[in-house]
């Protein structure tokens, strides 16, 4: 092999090991709000096992699950507050990665070194994004969110899942809106519209559109990709008239690695509704409609946990997979970025 092809092959693996991962150095939603409690959690996101606790303000705290003395999880630590005591031998880390006491050996090199990963995490829309960071920063950057999710006008619920397979692959189904014209053919909301179709990509301030040219609200017509320091996905499909008063059904998503082959999925159901509209969505989502968009979520479900991991290196794509090309581009560009930076 010529050193040319070995170092492009090295480099190839380095990207999918950053796209495996997860992206460093940009915010992902990592679990809903009622994950953590005031006892420690330990999750697996992103390449790393975290701790995470609340403190008596209900502010949440994220470390490394490893104390920098022996590598006991934190997780079976104590919480005080806006530090964790270690339950081996009792080394307190404060939260931004500090290790504050060493209660065995005080005054030891240990105390006042910050050898422990620290992550700033923001509460958001039911759910718990984390700055993910490639070393410890004092300040992340802002947590932008789609105007769904923050906007008074907008009405929200999380629906959190995890599947097995690769995120991508859930990133790779949401860029393609054609399924929804047969995947979920029977559906209440998507029976309806052409069974063929042309698409167009349009750029936006922060990603693209990936549309059906000449077919708007009828079904599942357009796929939005966003990058605004966190990559997310939005898409509408307009209700029926069961749907009840309001605008069309959104949905936001955020897919996040739990593992190589777990993906922790995070749907916002959003409605555009104020007043008693409001009112009367939220309740008629509870009543009946949500066990209907769980039936349809059920169906892209059992299609991507049945996908090979390697069903993407033997692929024939046709024009509707273009989003699913753009995405993947943009993907693969924000990686390539990372590693040019030598964050692995
Ligand atoms: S391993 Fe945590 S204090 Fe020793
Ligand atoms: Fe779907």
């Amino acid at each position: 092999m010529s050193t040319a092809t070995a170092n492009r092959a090295e480099t190839e693996a380095q990207v999918e090991k950053i796209l495996t991962d997860g992206l460093k150095d940009y915010w992902h939603a990592i679990c809903p709000s009622h994950f953590v409690k005031d006892t420690p959690v330990s999750l697996r996101r992103l390449g790393r096992k975290l701790v995470l606790w609340r403190d008596a303000d209900n502010k949440v705290h994220c470390l490394e699950d490893h104390c920098p003395h022996r590598g006991a999880p934190l997780s079976f630590g104590i919480p005080l507050g806006n530090k964790i005591a270690c339950g081996y031998h009792g080394v307190e880390v404060s939260c931004d990665g500090t290790v504050v006491s060493v209660p065995g050996n005080p005054g030891c090199k240990l105390e006042g070194s910050r050898p422990t990963r620290a992550f700033h995490i923001q509460e958001s829309a039911g759910a718990i994004f984390m700055y993910n960071s490639s070393e410890n920063v004092d300040e992340p950057p802002p947590l932008v969110l789609p105007e769904q999710l923050t906007s008074g006008e907008y009405s929200a619920f999380l629906c959190y899942t995890e599947w097995r397979g690769g995120y991508r692959y859930v990133i790779d189904n949401v860029m393609d809106p054609m399924h929804g014209t047969y995947l979920h053919k029977q559906s209440h909301s998507m029976s309806v519209g052409a069974r063929s179709a042309e698409f167009q990509l349009r750029d936006t301030d922060t990603g693209f559109i990936f549309e059906k040219a000449g077919q708007r609200d009828v079904n599942f017509d357009w796929s939005e990709w966003a990058d605004t320091g966190l990559i997310w996905l939005r898409l509408e499909i307009p209700y029926p008239k069961t749907g009840g008063p309001g605008g069309n059904f959104g949905i936001i998503g955020c897919y996040t690695p739990i593992s190589p082959d777990i993906t922790a999925v995070f749907h916002w159901r959003v409605r555009k509704v104020e007043g008693w509209q409001r009112d009367a969505w939220r309740f008629l989502y509870k009543n009946r409609l949500e066990a209907r968009h769980w039936t349809v979520l059920e169906q892209d479900r059992v299609v991507l946990e049945q996908m090979e991991s390697d069903a993407n290196q033997r692929e024939h794509l046709y024009q509707h997979d273009v989003g699913v090309t753009r995405a993947r581009r943009q993907l693969r560009k924000l990686a390539t970025d990372q590693l040019n930076r030598g964050v692995l």
